[in-house]
């Protein structure tokens, strides 16, 4: 392994069924107003918001709720939100729900107490905080984005037709997070195909980049076999707590920095998901989904040896001794895994009309971590490949 690193995770996590029970003592080390921020209403139905309030009201709290999160949160809710955490002068966030609720409340969190704009300062200028910061917990309901467990938080403007992540330090990372995975299984099941997608193509981004033997790779080959077998598992069946709680952990261990350490990373497929994201609000893991096969077989040439170790380790491809051939079964495999368990493979199912293509190639940030430098031309190519 080349590269020097700090690691450091300071989120404690609490998993397992019933996790939710460990909420009220984690509580007491916050004070009394506490944001209860969550998404469209998925926690009224399953039965977790009234788990939650039961805990918060148990602890004394005074509860100030932020509701309506959509999937993929704006940059006007953000505005919304950080207003709502200044005016009630709170104490914590308490985030309950996936990826998008996570992130929005890291987004309010550096937020409330910034007196720029936050979208042009976070998301433009990509500065750091400098400000106060809310801390912030997450009872996490659906697995994909490892966001209970790491700095990100992604905003799209639709105003500038632009979805944009930032990658907060140590200080935005949630404090706790409660990951209990029959929370997940009210999931509807396309949610659930997506988010064993983001978790594969959070891996694929890490392992896709750099030469040296690198102890991140090897645990990157492992996560993803873990996520191949619970995700053919729970497609079969969705309530399969085995395969839930895999794919849970899965996700987080994915993308909470671990798998990063010591080396290079790609990250042009959420480049160019995002950008997707951004025209077409659509699910984050399927539109990575959808450009992954285009992008992977264009720089396939560039990073033959990596996608033959892929073929070998990852999909158990016999090595037939020709790099090419095997670099090209591993893909051919990956595809195979990915219709399996229902993908959506192309960009036009997501929404995407040929007269958007140039507009998203502008809206892709173009990366120099991985195999292959791509242009502009070759961004278009991606996308009309992707159709
Ligand atoms: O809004 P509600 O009603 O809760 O419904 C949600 C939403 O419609 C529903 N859902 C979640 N848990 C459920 C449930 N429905 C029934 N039962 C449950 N237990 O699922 C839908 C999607 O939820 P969302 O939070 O949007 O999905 P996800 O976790 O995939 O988050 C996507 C967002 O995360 C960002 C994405 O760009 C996107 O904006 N990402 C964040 C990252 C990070 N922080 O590091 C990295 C990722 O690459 C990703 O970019
Ligand atoms: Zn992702």
């Amino acid at each position: 392994m080349h590269g020097n690193f700090e690691f450091c995770n300071p989120t404690k996590i609490f998993f397992g069924k019933g996790a939710i029970e460990n909420l009220e003592a984690e509580l007491k080390g916050y004070g009394k107003t506490v944001m209860l921020v969550y998404g469209g209403g998925s926690i009224k139905k399953n039965g977790i918001y009234d788990k939650v309030t039961q805990i918060l009201a148990k602890c004394g709290k005074t509860v100030v709720e932020d509701g309506g999160v959509m999937p993929n949160p704006t940059s006007d809710k953000l505005a919304e939100g950080a207003k709502i955490a200044r005016e009630n002068d709170v104490d914590l966030i308490l985030a309950v729900g996936g990826g998008s609720v996570c992130d929005y409340s890291k987004a309010v969190s550096v937020s409330a107490y910034c007196n720029d704009d936050p979208w042009e300062k976070y998301y433009e200028r990509m500065e750091d905080v400098d400000n106060k910061i809310i801390p912030v917990g997450c009872v996490l309901t659906m697995a994909g984005t490892g966001s209970e467990m790491n700095g990100g938080a992604v905003i799209t403007n639709h105003h500038k037709k632009l979805k944009v992540g930032h990658v907060f330090g140590y200080n935005v990372f949630p404090k706790f997070s409660v990951l209990d995975p029959e929370y997940t299984f009210s999931l509807p099941v396309y949610q659930m195909k997506a988010g064993c997608y983001d978790i594969m193509s959070h891996i694929l981004e890490q392992y896709f980049s750099g030469e040296d033997d690198n102890v991140s790779d090897y645990i990157a080959e492992g996560l993803m076999k873990c996520l191949i077998n619970s995700s053919r598992a729970a497609v079969k069946n969705p309530c399969d707590y085995e395969a839930r709680s895999n794919i849970m952990w899965t996700a987080t261990l994915a993308l909470n920095t671990l798998t990063a350490m010591g080396k290079t990373t790609d990250w042009m497929v959420h480049m160019l998901g995002q950008a997707v994201g951004a025209y077409t609000d659509a699910t984050h893991g399927m539109t990575l989904a959808a450009v992954s096969m285009a992008y992977y077989k264009m720089i396939l040439p560039s990073g033959k040896a990596k996608f033959a170790r892929f073929a070998r380790n990852v999909w158990n491809v016999v090595d037939c001794g020709d790099e090419t051939k095997m670099a090209l079964a591993g893909l051919a495999e990956m595809e195979k895994w990915m219709k399996e368990i229902g993908l959506v493979m192309n960009l036009s199912e997501l929404g995407v009309k040929e007269n958007m293509i140039e507009g998203i190639a502008d809206a892709t940030f173009i990366l120099d971590g991985g195999y292959k430098v791509l242009t502009r031309e070759e961004v278009v190519e991606v996308l009309r490949q992707s159709m």
